[in-house]
């Protein structure tokens, strides 16, 4: 499953943002669309989007009846990610994830920061457990999730029915199962395959000039950990298309192999 979130401030943006996309064959194979009520960067709170509708429950609720209206004409459901709330003092991730459930939402997932906490300091997770208690629609707990264990932890403090992982995944899909439990241990074989298949299947969806450029991040964070990765991280910076970045990846495979 995959899903496509958007952010916005009007109910008919993201309304007709849905019926477009959902109208493409390609977008259309989406599970779920994700309404962004978390973002904190500060381009996208100008605009009055992300994490600034947690400010407005009534505009909430509104956004989320027009995105469901919008994305039931596809069969598809429409989902919502929040924060604990605006600030410690202002904690209201229990009235939000109330106004998302009654605008017919399917999920809400909880990013256990306040918006004015941005990425710093630790997730205090029991706001989950207070959102979980007041919804009956499934709740995903998200905040500092990296380490196995984690996952057991969070749903017997909680009660969350699902998890999300923000940045202990990037540059590490392997997360998944070693926080289910499976091994943390990832072959250069298997590390190698990863990465190629995360560009084939962006370059797929985004064309190539678009993926290659978008992708140096995730190889910046794929690239460390070995001795001599900093040399790759700069490099991979450099191609423009797909074939220069599987040949520096081979090469930073055949390093991480040689040590
Ligand atoms: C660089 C960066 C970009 C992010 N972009 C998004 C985004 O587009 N949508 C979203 O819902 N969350 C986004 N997040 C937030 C993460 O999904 C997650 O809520 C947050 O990092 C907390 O989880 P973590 O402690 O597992 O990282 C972003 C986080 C980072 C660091």
């Amino acid at each position: 499953p995959w899903g496509i979130q958007l952010f916005g401030r009007d109910p008919d943006d993201f309304a007709f943002a849905i019926r477009r996309l959902l109208s493409e064959p390609l977008y259309r194979t989406s599970s779920f669309i994700d309404l962004n009520m978390g973002c904190p960067a500060p381009k996208v709170l100008k605009e009055g989007a992300g994490c600034s509708l947690m400010r407005d429950s009534q505009l909430v609720s509104r956004i989320v009846e027009a995105a469901v209206r919008a994305g039931s004409a596809f069969g598809c459901p429409v989902t919502a990610k929040i924060r604990s709330g605006i600030s410690a003092d202002a904690i209201n991730a229990v009235k939000i994830a109330r106004a998302i459930e009654q605008g017919g939402a399917a999920a809400v997932t909880v990013h256990a920061r306040t918006l004015d906490q941005y990425y710093r300091g630790k997730a205090d997770w029991q706001v989950i457990g207070h959102v979980k208690e007041a919804l009956s629609i499934p709740v995903f707990g998200n905040g500092d999730l990296e380490l196995p264990g984690d996952l057991e932890k969070m749903r017997s403090l909680t009660g969350c029915d699902g998890f999300m992982v923000g940045r202990a995944a990037r540059g590490n899909p392997f997360i998944f199962r070693a926080l289910r439990g499976g091994s943390a241990e990832v072959s250069t074989e298997e590390w190698l395959s990863v990465m190629i298949e995360h560009l084939d299947a962006s370059v797929e969806m985004l064309g190539e000039a678009v993926a290659v450029r978008e992708l140096r991040s995730h190889f910046s964070f794929y690239l460390r950990g070995f001795e001599g990765s900093a040399h790759f991280r700069r490099q991979v910076m450099e191609p423009t298309g797909r074939d220069g970045v599987v040949q520096i990846l081979r090469e930073a495979a055949r390093r991480r192999e040689a040590i």
